[in-house]
């Protein structure tokens, strides 16, 4: 494991997204550069405050967050407060942050820094619509040989989708980005829906978090009481899949996880499949090679990973 590694994270806090950078908080292999914020879950202005709570939650205040795209780059935003709450960030109790906001966008913060950092180095871990990711390659596309890999959570092939029959909520919400990002010849790890939904936050899994008695995993806790509901009462499961967590999870453990290269093309005209990711598993096409695509996690190994690892803040 390198003594560190550099990424930044874009996210549109949501629960999950609040479990992912805590774990890259409490990890000292990791250098989080800075937070950019995306809409997504809840509006711009939600995501980019959540994301300082769950800074502060951490006790790290001096965490750079930045504010991003307000909206995906062709279609209107959808959101999901049916899952997270009004304020994205339902279950506990947070204070308003004092931590401030950054005044430089996300999108030249991702550009400014791939462009000064070595190249190769950092890493961006994409939780939410890609519509800042998918921004700062089209407006500097010098960074996508210097950028190191992009793992990100979306999509979903065998597992179908979640927001539609066809497609999952972060490639649905701007599939125009996903596209640039999939076409960008950047090295990517996918989480999809197929490997997220075997990682269920369980009855004996949230109380785990709640039994460890900090107050960040209390806090976890309830974030997952409330997050895992909606999922709960969609599947019928004891649990809802964590899905943004598995990003940072790979850096930390790959191990966990496994998958396969594979073309993975987005779907960005009919109205029926829009935002869904064909992942041409069996390789029956000619398509290039762009994606690891990722179907299979130790989802034991990745919770007790989540409660050692976030039981040290
Ligand atoms: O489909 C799950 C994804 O959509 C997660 O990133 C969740 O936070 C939401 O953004
Ligand atoms: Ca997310």
């Amino acid at each position: 494991m390198p003594s560190s590694m550099p990424i930044i994270i874009d996210t549109d806090p949501g629960q999950d997204d609040a479990v992912a950078i805590l774990l890259a908080l409490a990890s000292p292999e990791i250098d989080v550069l800075g937070i950019t914020a995306v809409a997504g879950n809840v509006p711009l202005r939600l995501t980019e405050k959540n994301a300082r709570k769950i800074c502060e939650l951490a006790g790290k205040p001096e965490t750079k967050v930045f504010s991003g795209a307000i909206r995906p780059m062709v279609r209107q935003l959808v959101t999901a407060e049916e899952v997270h709450g009004k304020t994205g960030l339902n279950g506990p109790q947070l204070a308003e942050p004092t931590m401030p906001l950054q005044p430089q966008h996300a999108v030249d913060f991702i550009v400014e820094t791939l462009m000064r950092e070595e190249s190769g180095t950092v890493t961006l871990c994409a939780l939410g619509p890609l519509t800042n990711v998918a921004q700062a390659l089209n407006r500097e596309p010098k960074i996508a040989p210097r950028i190191k890999q992009i793992v990100l959570m979306g999509g979903g092939f065998f597992e179908g989708g979640n927001v539609t029959p066809t497609a999952e909520f972060n490639i649905y919400v701007d599939p125009h980005a996903a596209d640039v990002v999939l076409k960008s010849g950047v090295p990517i790890v996918m989480m999809p829906l197929d490997c997220t939904h075997k990682a269920l936050t369980t009855a004996k899994r949230t109380a785990a978090f709640r039994n460890r008695g900090t107050r960040v995993c209390v806090a976890v806790a309830d974030m997952l009481e409330f997050f895992e509901r909606f999922d709960e009462q969609k599947y019928g499961t004891d649990g809802g899949p964590l899905h943004d967590p598995c990003v940072i999870a790979w850096l930390l453990k790959p191990e966990l996880f496994s998958g396969r290269f594979c073309n993975v093309t987005v779907e960005t005209a009919s109205e029926l499949t829009m935002g869904m990711t064909v992942a041409d598993w069996w390789g029956v096409t000619k398509r290039p090679k762009n994606a690891t695509f990722m179907r299979d996690i130790d989802h034991e190994g990745f919770f007790e990973l989540l409660i050692e690892r976030i039981g040290r803040l």
